[in-house]
């Protein structure tokens, strides 16, 4: 695995992989902010499996973190990671530092209306205008055919998308654009690297989110959608979570408000135990 961490011997080295690789040969990147779990590993091998060469970037990216959220706290894991994807026989490694990927006097902001309102983007000013535009960097400078993101991140997955068909980004296109479904621990917590700031009790607590979640989506579309989502968010609390951001109903594209499932429905939460808020989503 080629490890870089400047924009001059990042295209070089794209080149030369795809010279040695061959006319024809898909190159795929997965985008992370490092601390590798089972989840990104899962898109790693995705990825393995639907193109010839597979680059990954780790860059926590300052302009998706709030002022009081966790950017300083983020764990860091470089050498860690690098192991992890060198025996997955990953072929590059794009991590930049914050210099690197916004030099002085960097202006730039991409914002994407619509889907980045509500859910996280009403909780997270400015988050999904940081994801785009940072996603947008690494396209342009790793010129993937297609990208692989973990599905728990649903609503960002939707800015992307969407963002990718706005800028008519040719690389990689928004049909090229690949949503992995979520990796779960054993007693179905969806796989983060903020479930390594959970204390154990916090963490058995956390583990109750998705069947919460799995007893609302069994009782949508026979009761009223607003007292399911009212009682999960009292069943989300009586687990152990200190606050609810969020229990929502919305259509799985548009990420417009739902009163009712629609055959294309997803449920979104975000709950918040001790400092650490959690998302998942799931079909409803
Ligand atoms: O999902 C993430 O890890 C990040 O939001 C991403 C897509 C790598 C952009 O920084």
């Amino acid at each position: 695995m080629q490890t870089v961490h400047a924009l001059n011997p990042l295209r070089q080295t794209v080149d030369a992989l795809r010279e040695q690789a061959g006319a024809g040969t898909r190159l795929a990147l997965v985008p992370t902010m490092g601390a590798l779990h089972e989840g990104h590993l899962t898109l790693v091998r995705r990825a393995k499996e639907l193109a010839g060469l597979v680059a990954v970037s780790i860059f926590v990216n300052p302009r998706q973190f709030g002022p009081n959220e966790d950017l300083d706290a983020y764990p860091r894991q470089m050498e860690r990671d690098s192991r992890l994807l060198e025996a997955e026989g990953v072929d590059l490694l794009w991590a930049p530092d914050v210099g690197a990927m916004y030099p002085q006097g960097y202006a730039t902001n991409i914002s994407v209306s619509g889907v980045s309102a509500g859910l996280c983007g009403a909780d997270r000013p400015g988050h999904f205008d940081g994801v785009a535009t940072v996603v947008c960097k690494l396209f342009n400078q790793v010129r993937p055919d297609i990208a692989l993101f973990g599905e728990k991140d649903w609503q960002q997955l939707a800015v992307i998308r969407r963002m990718a068909r706005d800028l008519d980004l040719a690389l990689p296109h928004a049909d090229a654009i690949l949503g992995v479904p979520i990796v779960r621990e054993a007693d179905g917590l969806a796989m983060s690297s903020r479930n390594a700031y959970l204390s154990p009790e916090q963490r058995q607590a956390a583990g109750r989110l998705n069947v919460a979640m799995r007893e609302a989506i069994a009782r949508l579309g026979h009761d009223a959608t607003a007292a399911v989502l009212a009682d999960l968010r009292s069943a989300i609390l009586a687990a152990g979570f200190d606050s609810v951001d969020y229990t929502e109903l919305r259509d799985a594209d548009s990420i417009e408000l739902l009163d009712a499932p629609n055959g294309h429905a997803r449920l979104f939460v975000a709950a918040r135990i001790g400092g650490t808020r959690l998302i998942d989503n799931m079909a409803a």
